[in-house]
């Protein structure tokens, strides 16, 4: 914490004293007939030595040489004996690919803009292998963390198979961690990156590891966050542990189900429900809780996501799970419905309710009213999934006027089959057989030999209209 203090200090004097000495540098060259676009070459030359320069000219020469793949140039430049080959370098890096921070550091942005690299480290960013191949055969360290990531790291980070061969070839630590604690393998984390990940194994990297911090995430969570099957097809194939948990208790399995709806794009993401398909596939428990007591479910109910929610249901998943506050997921779904407008919520409903969810109670059941009136088939599933319901006073104010207008037939037979006299007899005969299977018409509603718009009926697919 102190040391955090230290930093914010040192960083705020430094941003102050640069502004200070802009502003000087602006006022003092205020009279000058040209325009003050930045400091002169003149500037420099004043703070540096002839000899500072010329390092500095050098080194400039070495980074473009190293970028450039031109082996004959570094060497020349190392054969000259004014470089040595482990120099550190100053580079940009504005997609962050070199650095790695320790958690909780806070880091003005155009710091990140650059990263400090060697030799190997330059090449990997930009493919220069007969370069890297010249510099570790003329003995480049290839462990070194610059910036808190070995090469290694780098080829992971950047999905380049050739450079993780070459480096673990000579000597590269395959299980060596960045500064902010992670493995090669954490940073295998795309498709193109699944062939570094398979030479990592080979060489003995352990897909088991957690994360060094406060995550402490295995490869296996990675994968299942960025949602890439082949990779998690690959951990699975190598042993990992399908159900480790992380520092928040997760699984692979609750972390692939939270990250397949990206709240962004608004969108559902395939690849993280083939996630799901393998790791419950390979035995994973549906029914974990995280240290919320959120299970999957959960966080698939949150999402409005019924691909998965039908996924995770079929494959044993509780239905009626309740996380710390009392909610099962019927209730998530309940708080998302009138936000998620690429979601068929309906199918969400029915999914659930015919595994056995607990309904809503029902003197509470203005509140479904309130967050679901403006989708007449989820309050159409949600009435029929009750033998009878008694309307109060709360219910016609929770439907906004302009709405009630717009589905007047529907909410008219709401209002009309909602009264002190028995449903008919067909409504009656569907909740006699849904009480039955002990609400799991899911699985015993299509085994039995009626048409299939009687199934339905049963399974209350809505149909636009109460009796
Ligand atoms: C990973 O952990 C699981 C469960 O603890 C264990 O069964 C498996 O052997 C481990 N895999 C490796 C490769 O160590």
């Amino acid at each position: 914490m102190v040391r955090m203090l230290d930093y914010f200090i040192v960083t705020i004097c430094t941003f102050i004293s640069n502004l200070l000495h802009s502003l000087w540098t602006l006022l003092e060259s205020e009279p000058a007939d040209l325009p003050a676009q930045g400091p002169s070459p003149w500037d420099f030359m004043e703070e540096l030595s002839p000899r500072q320069l010329a390092v500095k000219q050098l080194k400039q020469q070495f980074l473009v040489a190293l970028q450039a793949n031109n082996a004959q140039e570094v060497l020349k430049i190392l054969h000259s004996g004014k470089l040595d080959i482990d120099t550190v370098l100053e580079v940009d890096d504005p997609k962050m690919v070199l650095a790695s921070y320790k958690q909780g550091y806070w880091l003005p942005g155009y710091k990140l803009e650059k990263s400090w690299a060697m030799g190997i480290h330059v090449c990997v960013m930009y493919n220069a292998l007969e370069t890297a191949l010249m510099l570790l055969e003329k003995g480049a360290a290839v462990n070194r963390t610059p910036n808190g990531k070995t090469p290694l790291h780098v080829a992971c980070e950047v999905s380049n198979s050739d450079f993780v061969s070459l480096l673990l070839a000579h000597g590269a630590k395959v299980n060596s961690l960045s500064l902010s604690g992670h493995t090669p393998l954490h940073h295998c984390v795309t498709r193109e990156s699944v062939d570094c990940a398979k030479q990592l194994i080979l060489k003995g990297a352990k897909v088991n590891v957690t994360s060094h911090n406060n995550d402490e995430d295995t490869p296996l969570h990675k994968a299942a966050r960025f949602g890439v099957p082949e990779l998690v097809a690959l951990f699975l194939a190598h042993g990992a542990s399908v159900d480790a948990v992380n520092s928040l208790q997760e699984t692979p399995l609750m972390t692939a189900a939270f990250w397949a709806f990206d709240t962004k794009e608004q969108i559902y993401s395939q690849e993280h429900h083939f996630v799901c398909r393998l790791l419950l596939d390979h035995q994973a428990d549906p029914n974990l809780q995280e240290e919320d007591q959120k299970t999957a479910l959960h966080k698939a109910a949150w999402n409005c996501d019924h691909v998965l929610m039908q996924m995770l249901l079929e494959a044993g998943a509780d239905a009626r799970a309740m996380d710390i506050n009392g909610c099962a997921p019927i209730q998530y779904l309940l708080k998302v419905t009138d936000v998620r407008p690429m979601a068929i919520p309906e199918l969400c409903y029915q999914l659930l309710l015919n595994h056995n969810a607990a309904r809503v109670y029902p003197p509470q059941f203005h509140k479904v009213l309130q967050s679901c009136h403006d989708y007449p088939r989820v309050v159409e599933i949600l009435v029929n999934s009750y033998e009878r319901l008694k309307p109060t006073k709360k219910w016609r104010a929770a439907i906004t006027d302009d709405c009630y207008e717009r589905h007047k037939d529907f909410y008219d037979s709401v209002f009309a089959v909602c009264t002190n006299t028995p449903r008919s007899l067909l409504h009656l005969a569907r909740c006699a057989v849904r009480a039955g299977m002990g609400g799991f018409c899911h699985q015993g509603v299509p085994q039995l030999p009626l048409p299939s718009s009687m199934k339905k009926y049963i399974l209350l697919e809505p149909e636009g209209i109460l009796y």
